[in-house]
């Protein structure tokens, strides 16, 4: 007799139509053959937003992250250019960089275990003592790249050098976002928080791209944002949800005479785990990566960009706001659910989406759901 797993994993469908759909299985949000398809299928076939291209201004200026077990880095060069390759030296496998962001002090790239050296192309420039070795053939070397994107200043890579361009699958977003910020690219950090949860990555996206949550969970929030203007759109790899704010509300109060689109609460998802969130009354946008570190971890990083890389009081109140209030209330959320989709009594729910695609309707995270199911479905072992 198959285990509960095998007869989820084995057996698995999933519903097109949002409006009769259920989720995926409860299964896909904690097996880890399951996460292992992901991995291989969506993580490193994605595009994945690393940071700005601010956080590297200069020549020799990087960063580095970790893409579930996967470190990379990225590279500011000489030609102003942004370079990105596996953090992982091709010697001993030691990682290149071990600081989260720095500035390289020579033209090379040197490992610090027993330093190989590298150009800025990837290419192995020397290796202490390599010419008594037999047969070492140093310009076989070569760090393995990453294909690297900017859009609206914020740097995108993907493992697959052969994807897809990012920017023309997400214009539509990309446009009416630069539509109320035309000027990203000049934006600078400003803050940044992380939130270490313990849940599978697609928990945390659900959370996200659904607001029939707000009205039990996040009180201050609906008295925010005026729900009878919210609405939420899903089309490809992107959705676009928000509504109008209230100038004055318990979470926290903007300044008076903004204009409606001034106004505007926006939360713009880029597939797989990237939403960028415009901060109402203030000339602020807060990048939301949420990263699996493993089948039941995510890292959640929230950072806000401003044109000088300072809060002002309207994005300073609502900083506080997302990082003590918001932010808080759906790790609670998310965490509670993850131990909630283990229980033998749960397999499947049915998405919420009706017709009108009203504030509270589902079906964003019905997409998010069926980009899963169509990145894993030829890969599903017995489909
Ligand atoms: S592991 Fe990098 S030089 Fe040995
Ligand atoms: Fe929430």
């Amino acid at each position: 007799m198959s285990s509960r797993r095998d007869i989820n994993i084995l057996q698995i469908d999933f519903d097109t139509n949002p409006e009769t759909a259920s989720t995926l299985p409860s299964t896909t949000y904690y097996d880890h053959h399951w996460f292992e398809l992901e991995k291989r299928h969506i993580f490193r076939q994605s595009w994945r937003c690393v940071g700005h291209v601010n956080d590297i201004p200069d020549d020799g200026d990087y960063l580095t992250v970790s893409i579930v077990d996967h470190p990379v880095f990225v590279l500011r060069c000489e030609d102003g250019s942004i370079r990105a390759f596996h953090n992982v030296c091709k010697h001993r496998a030691h990682p290149l960089f071990t600081e989260s962001r720095g500035r390289l002090k020579s033209k090379l790239i040197t490992c610090p275990y027993h330093a190989w050296a590298y150009d800025r192309s990837g290419l192995l420039h020397s290796a202490p003592h390599c010419e008594s070795i037999r047969g070492f053939d140093k310009s076989a070397i070569q760090l393995d790249a990453l294909k690297v994107e900017s859009i609206m200043g914020f740097i995108f890579v993907n493992h697959n050098l052969d994807a897809d361009p990012l920017a023309p699958q997400i214009s539509p977003g990309v446009e009416r976002l630069t539509r109320r910020l035309p000027d990203l690219e000049n934006f600078h950090l400003a803050e940044s928080v992380t939130f270490d949860i313990a849940a599978n990555w697609k928990n945390v996206g659900d959370n996200l791209l659904e607001c029939y949550h707000c009205q039990p969970a996040h009180r201050a929030f609906v008295d925010l944002v005026d729900m009878d203007t919210y609405s939420v759109e899903a089309s490809g790899i992107w959705s676009w949800q928000g509504g109008i704010c209230r100038t004055e509300n318990s979470a926290y109060n903007l300044p008076a005479g903004l204009t409606e689109s001034e106004r505007e609460f926006v939360t713009f998802y880029v597939w797989p785990d990237v939403a960028f969130i415009l901060f109402p009354g203030s000339r602020a946008i807060a990048s939301f990566v949420f990263g699996a570190t493993a089948t039941e971890s995510t890292h959640q990083v929230f950072s806000v960009y401003t044109p000088d890389g300072e809060l002002d009081q309207t994005s300073r109140e609502i900083y506080r706001y997302f990082s003590e209030v918001l932010g808080p209330e759906d790790v609670a959320l998310v965490e509670n659910v993850q131990k909630g989709l283990h229980s033998t009594s749960y397999h499947r729910g049915r998405f919420f989406v009706d017709p009108a695609r009203s504030y509270y309707s589902e079906h964003a995270v019905h997409q998010l759901h069926g980009l899963v199911f169509d990145h894993l479905r030829n890969f599903i072992p017995g489909s």
